[in-house]
């Protein structure tokens, strides 16, 4: 559970205008694939076995410290289950990062992740930065999809590529930062070639967001 600290931090973040950047990241990815542990794990430091399936969309509000700069970071929850996907695509819009999730343990949502990348590529920004995650290494005995297939997927769609697992806190944190990085180095690539890009084309970093579909620990 996520200590009265974390919790206080989290709503802080939430409140806290001071900061340099503000990067939209949403979770993608099959329904129970583990995208909402994923995120609590990361904000809140916390997990719980229980599946509570996601309903529509959700966020919650992190501030990392990159390069020197104070970067806030709203992440998207997004809902797996197919009858949500005109909710969630909705908010792919002005979404600088992705994270693309399976789960090393179901081929099918293995299988789904072209789909899924063919989603971004319909709804979200042509600059958007993404990276594969192979949810639940924890579970080595029950892996159906190695991790050259996950990495071989990963390099045919121009992806960068992680197993990790929100259970047991393996790569959560290193696969944020390693997001925040690449819009990072991508948003200066943008504006080396052409200063004017940021006026032009990339979404407003300091955004609001869109209105919430549901309560969140915000
Ligand atoms: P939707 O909201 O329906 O899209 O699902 P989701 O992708 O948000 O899945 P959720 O995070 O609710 O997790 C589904 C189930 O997988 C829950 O029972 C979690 O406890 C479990 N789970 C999530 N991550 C891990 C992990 O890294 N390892 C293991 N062993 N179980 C996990
Ligand atoms: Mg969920």
């Amino acid at each position: 559970m996520a200590s009265a600290n974390e919790s206080r931090q989290s709503q802080k973040d939430a409140v806290d205008q001071n900061f340099d950047y503000m990067f939209k990241l949403l979770i993608i990815g099959n329904s129970s694939v583990g995208k909402t542990s994923f995120l609590f794990r990361y904000a809140d430091d916390s997990f719980t076995s229980a599946f509570v399936s996601t309903v529509g969309i959700d966020f919650k509000v992190k501030t990392v410290y990159r390069n020197n700069k104070r970067v806030k970071l709203q992440i998207w929850d997004t809902a797996g289950q197919e009858r949500y996907r005109t909710i969630t695509t909705a908010y792919y819009r002005g979404a600088m990062g992705f994270l693309l999730t399976y789960d090393i343990t179901n081929q099918e949502s293995f299988n789904a992740v072209q789909d899924w990348a063919t989603q971004i590529k319909t709804y979200s920004w042509d600059n958007a930065q993404v990276i594969l995650v192979g949810n639940k290494c924890d579970l080595e005995d029950d892996r159906v999809v190695p991790t050259e297939e996950g990495r071989r997927l990963s390099d045919e769609l121009g992806f960068e590529f992680f197993e990790a697992s929100a259970k047991d806190n393996i790569n959560v944190k290193q696969v944020f930062e390693r997001l925040v990085d690449i819009i990072c180095e991508k948003m200066n690539e943008s504006l080396d070639s052409d200063p004017t890009v940021m006026n032009n084309k990339t979404p407003t970093l300091n955004e609001s967001p869109p209105p919430s579909q549901g309560g969140c620990a915000c």
